[in-house]
């Protein structure tokens, strides 16, 4: 079993380069199932998440080809098939937005039912609410979802809550539906835009994205086109908090400074020093930090991806600092991990209570989900001595080269095979 290694402590300078967003790509490679043509998608990140999707988009028929590094060539023009199997779809949760993908192109598809993941309950009534309101018949048997619609009609949709994966599903499935859809209480983050607009690049009409209100006007055709993905919000935001957490400097290359506002207004008020340029940030973490208080909420609210690597900075901070978990039901797993390694840290349903100023020690710890291991790496160049990273799979589903990038800012830390 692959494991990482870091020593501690370490202090982190330098310079880091974010590569294009999880949350977008995983939505986009699907929603390429819906194009009559090539679409080159460049900025795109090597991680198994993006693996995994491309095997599903090949085994489905798709020519997908890695033309240089970051840029992937998609043509799904000769697909006919209109089911993921299971086999593919429990690898990633993601594996949903086929759903909305194929029944927007053929007007059926069959996914099998992400399994259960870290963070609790991940229900998709509102998926399915979505697909039926533009009317597709839903049933869920024997592990799958089954859409079909005769024809899918433009509807007014308003989701009870605010979902990343139903706002991108509904869109999905609208973009070709005949006439005008209006998707109410939808979620806003940086992902649904960039999705909204590589649908728009290809010939869809969708309007609104970024605000509460989405309206996708259905048109008959998307032709092939060149798209870039935007720099990934959440890996910025993780080596924002390493060098606050390590009282490092690093300059963080290749963002949307816009995106990262939730952080960077966090990390000011725990006395972190953040200067924004046009498309990177400087963060000098050598001041000391004062506690602070955190609730995840949807975009534009601190995001819950980053909660985990929030609370190793509050482990450096003076005094208790809480942590309000808005978002999921169980996102705390990690906190028995970093109480291992010294941390003062309870937890009381969904909220946090984390008192900084007590040294780590390095331990041997497991990455329980994918944004948890990233707080076990922060935690581990935190922590004095040896720390050995376990499950490491997590990590690599959505950070790219993060051995590289964080030896690159002058960590102590190794990939160990096998
Ligand atoms: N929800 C429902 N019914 C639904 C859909 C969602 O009750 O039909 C609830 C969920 O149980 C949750 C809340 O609504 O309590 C928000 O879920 P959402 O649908 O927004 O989450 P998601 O689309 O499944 C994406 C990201 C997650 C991220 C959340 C919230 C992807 C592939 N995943 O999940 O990312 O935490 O949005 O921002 O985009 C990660 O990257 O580490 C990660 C877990």
């Amino acid at each position: 079993m692959d494991r990482i290694v870091v020593n501690g402590p370490c202090c982190l300078n330098g310079e880091v380069e974010i590569t294009g967003g999880k949350n977008a790509i995983v939505a986009i490679l699907p929603a390429a199932m819906l194009v009559d043509g090539v679409c080159r998608i460049e900025n795109v990140p090597d991680i198994s998440d993006v693996e995994c999707i491309i095997s599903i988009l090949k085994a489905m028929g798709a020519k997908v080809e890695r033309v240089e590094s970051g840029t992937v060539e998609v043509d799904c023009s000769h697909v006919t098939s209109t089911e993921v199997p299971y086999e593919y779809a429990r690898k990633f949760r993601a594996s949903y937005y086929f759903l909305g993908a194929l029944l927007g192109r053929f007007g059926k598809a069959t996914v099998a039912m992400p399994g259960g993941c870290h963070l609790g309950a991940r229900p998709m009534d509102q998926h399915i609410k979505a697909f039926e309101q533009l009317g597709a018949q839903v049933e869920v048997a024997r592990g799958d979802v089954i859409c079909r619609a005769k024809r899918l009609t433009g509807a007014d949709i308003y989701l009870d809550m605010v979902s990343v994966g139903a706002t991108i599903n509904a869109m999905l499935a609208a973009t070709k539906a005949e006439g005008l859809t209006v998707i109410e209480n939808v979620a806003k983050e940086p992902h649904i835009v960039d999705v909204a607009n590589f649908l728009n690049s290809m010939g869809a009409n969708i309007r609104g994205a970024g605000t509460d209100v989405i309206k996708v006007q259905g048109v008959g055709a998307l032709r092939g086109g060149s798209y870039a993905v935007i720099p990934d919000q959440i890996e910025a935001g993780t080596y924002m908090a390493a060098a606050a957490a390590t009282g490092g400097k690093v300059l963080v290359k290749n963002v949307i400074p816009k995106h990262m506002e939730c952080i960077t207004a966090k990390l000011e008020e725990m006395g972190v020093s953040v200067t924004e340029f046009d498309d990177s940030i400087l963060i000098d973490g050598t001041a000391s930090l004062k506690k602070t208080n955190i609730k995840t909420m949807p975009y534009p609210g601190f995001p819950t991806d980053m909660q985990p690597q929030m609370a190793t900075v509050m482990l450096r901070a003076e005094g208790t600092s809480k942590i309000n978990e808005g978002v999921w039901d169980s996102r705390f797993k990690y906190t028995e991990e970093l109480i291992r390694m010294g941390a003062d840290i309870s937890v009381s349903g969904k909220v946090a209570t984390i008192t900084g100023g007590k040294e780590l020690l390095g331990a041997p710890v497991r990455a329980c989900d994918l944004r948890a291991g990233a707080a076990m790496v922060i935690a581990g160049l935190m922590a004095k001595g040896t720390t050995t990273i376990e499950d490491i799979d997590h990590i690599r589903r959505g950070y790219e080269r993060i051995v590289e990038k964080f030896q690159g800012l002058g960590a102590d830390i190794t990939l160990i095979k096998g």
